[in-house]
């Protein structure tokens, strides 16, 4: 794999191939190791805590050296472009880039602009994709239920301004889900996510009826004009996941969540620190599943 940059580029073949990749590295050292001084560069235009950090310790789990820019202490903040950044960092032996911004723009502009030995990895683009946030995602959803092509899938919350939700949606559809189901407030719903069915549901008592998994969404306040705010209470009361909710769903059902929570918004304490939710292994997967990634580039 050159770049990894949204998951509608991958086949079925290549998405399973990650997730086992990912999975065997659950109980096995990775057993390889990258040439001495190959660097990777972490370029973050937005916070983060779970990508960076599990960026971070996967490329240095595999040997590389990592440089860590964030815009406001990197000469982006000077006004130079994201292409000139990486060209700068490239001719200083840079070839790995792992790439958070604030739009999708430069998903179009960069990979022809780059050298052509570097790997652009995609860590979250504005409201467009998060392809490994969507492949770590899968490989904890597969870790509980073993065949995609039964799953019943609620993505609830925020899912208008999610780049987490479109990243998800198509790689559960690649992956054979039947029923993808989204909830939340009528304008936080799409319409549609493009070729992907999905169902639409206003009233999360329906949408959750008998999920096999639940994912639920943060409110993307970043991303909402002053006059769309929401208070917080009203909406946990109106779409919050609370034992209660959870309960319509199947016995077995999972909970997941990309993160950052917001506890007591759109889930409860309760429920983020149940026996159903799988949050922190989703964390633990991102480590797995992004050394999978760099493995499988650099090799
Ligand atoms: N899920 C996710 O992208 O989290 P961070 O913003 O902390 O990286």
């Amino acid at each position: 794999m050159q770049h990894c940059l949204d998951i509608a580029s991958f086949s079925y073949d290549e998405l399973v191939e990650l997730l086992d990749a990912a999975y065997v590295l659950k109980t096995q050292p990775p057993g390889y190791s990258v040439p001495v001084g190959e660097t990777c560069a972490l370029i973050f235009a937005e916070p983060s805590t779970r990508t960076r950090c599990s960026f971070e310790i996967a490329a240095k789990r595999l040997g590389f050296s990592t440089l860590v820019l964030d815009s406001a202490a990197s000469s982006a903040c000077k006004g130079e472009s994201l292409v000139d950044t990486v060209k700068n960092l490239e001719a200083m032996g840079v070839r790995y880039f792992v790439i958070r911004q604030p739009n999708e723009q430069w998903l179009q502009e960069l990979p022809s602009q780059a050298h052509a030995d570097s790997h652009l990895i995609n860590a979250g683009s504005g409201m467009h994709s998060h392809p490994t946030q969507a492949l770590l995602d899968m490989l904890t959803i597969r870790q509980y239920k073993k065949d995609f092509a039964s799953l019943k899938v609620a993505i609830m919350g925020d899912i208008q301004h999610s780049r987490v939700a479109r990243s998800q949606c198509v790689a559960l559809h690649k992956l054979g889900v039947p029923e993808i189901r989204l909830l939340g407030p009528a304008e936080w719903v799409p319409e549609s996510m493009g070729e992907i069915p999905v169902q639409r549901f206003e009233q999360l008592e329906e949408g959750l009826q008998d999920a096999d998994v639940v994912i639920c969404l943060r409110i993307q306040r970043e991303r909402l004009r002053q006059d769309q705010q929401v208070d917080a209470q009203a909406f946990h009361q109106a779409y919050g996941l609370t034992p209660e909710r959870l309960k319509l769903a199947k016995k077995d059902a999972i909970v997941l969540h990309p993160g950052p929570v917001n506890r007591e918004v759109e889930l409860s304490s309760e429920v983020m620190d149940g026996p159903q939710s799988v949050i922190l292994e989703q964390v633990s997967h991102g480590v797995l599943l992004r050394m999978a990634v760099l493995r499988n580039m650099s090799e």
